[in-house]
């Protein structure tokens, strides 16, 4: 088919991707094996029947288990670099990537460890595959804020490699607010901010993402369109959406593709983006999310042309090199 083949071919730029969610449970058995670490599935088909979610804090369960075969660099080189060989074939050319320090900081990897694998990847894939790249620290919200201002303190010799903040896990009941002055101090050092929000929690936290943290964008977004006031206010000002349909399909965030809200969103005047959150997780890299939305929604040749040039320009690229994009 003529649209799926634009969707597959198109240039696009990822901004919603967490690399701990890019870890496939193939490469989790051989880095668990070679760390000499003990993973609770007795194998990769056993731990992919667990993969089975009903909403986000049980996929947030087994992610935090996953995640903790990683103990040295070269783990998170490995991991980065298989996510960025994976995407050059979705012709991905530009990668905003999640990294969640806490979850490993909290198992004794140090920061340095953490940071010089995943930015050692991104480096070498920029040189190799030509893909393009910001690093985007992400505080842990079901953590307080003191962890996230003590996480701020380990990342400060690193900032010249951390372009942005992010603010992510388990949404319902810790609000954007609870880490208002955390993220006064990443604004005041010049970092642009972001935060996953009415992905299941309610407009309100949303509305605290844009008043109390001022976001610069808004990380799934799905719960806005429950408030007028909230759509006129993110379109005034004009703040890109990452959305995530696979993922959204596999945490219940929505029952069916069918009832997806990202025509919506564009129809509403409103920035969407398609991004893959976890894909190892989830069912699916970019062009597998394209794929879905050209199969199960009647997604327009225009859509797909908007929502890939609104990922350019909501990304965190100079808008020299965004022009070179669009
Ligand atoms: N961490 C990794 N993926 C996430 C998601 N979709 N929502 C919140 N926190 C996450
Ligand atoms: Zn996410």
């Amino acid at each position: 088919e003529a649209l799926l083949d634009l969707a597959m071919k198109m240039p696009k730029a990822e901004l919603h991707l967490h690399i701990e969610g890019t870890f496939e449970p193939e490469q989790m058995f051989a880095i668990a094996q070679r760390n000499q670490v003990a993973l609770k599935y007795n194998s990769v088909e056993e731990l992919k029947e667990a993969y089975q979610f009903e909403n986000l804090q049980d996929f947030l369960d087994l992610y935090y288990q996953g995640m903790s075969v990683l103990l040295k660099e070269q783990d998170f080189y490995d991991l980065t670099m298989a996510y960025l060989k994976r995407v050059h074939e979705d012709n991905v050319v530009h990668v905003e990537i999640f990294f969640d320090p806490q979850g490993h900081l909290s198992r004794g990897i140090s920061f340095e460890t953490q940071i010089k694998g995943i930015y050692g990847a991104l480096k070498d894939a920029e040189r190799d595959l030509g893909i393009t790249f910001k690093l985007i620290m992400s505080f842990l919200r079901h953590l307080d804020e003191a962890s996230a201002f003590e996480t701020l303190e380990l990342a400060k010799p690193y900032l010249e490699w951390i372009d942005g903040v992010g603010l992510d896990s388990s949404e319902v009941g810790h609000p954007p607010v609870k880490f208002e002055n955390v993220f006064r101090e990443c604004k005041a050092l010049g970092l642009p901010v972001t935060a996953h929000a009415g992905e299941e929690g309610p407009p309100e936290y949303v509305w605290q993402a844009l008043d109390v943290i001022g976001v610069d964008r808004i990380d799934h977004g799905n719960r806005a369109l429950e408030d007028e006031d909230l759509i006129a206010t993110i379109k005034h000002k004009g703040l890109t959406l990452t959305v995530c349909p696979l993922s959204n399909l596999k945490l219940c965030v929505v029952d069916t593709l069918e009832d997806h809200p990202i025509r919506t969103m564009l129809r509403y005047g409103l920035n969407a983006t398609v991004n893959s959150d976890d894909p190892a997780y989830f069912g699916g890299y970019m062009n597998d999310n394209f794929a879905a939305l050209v199969k199960d929604t009647g997604i327009s040749k225009d859509e797909l042309y908007a929502l890939a040039c609104n990922a350019f320009e909501g990304s965190w690229l100079d808008s020299k090199s965004k022009q070179q994009h669009l």
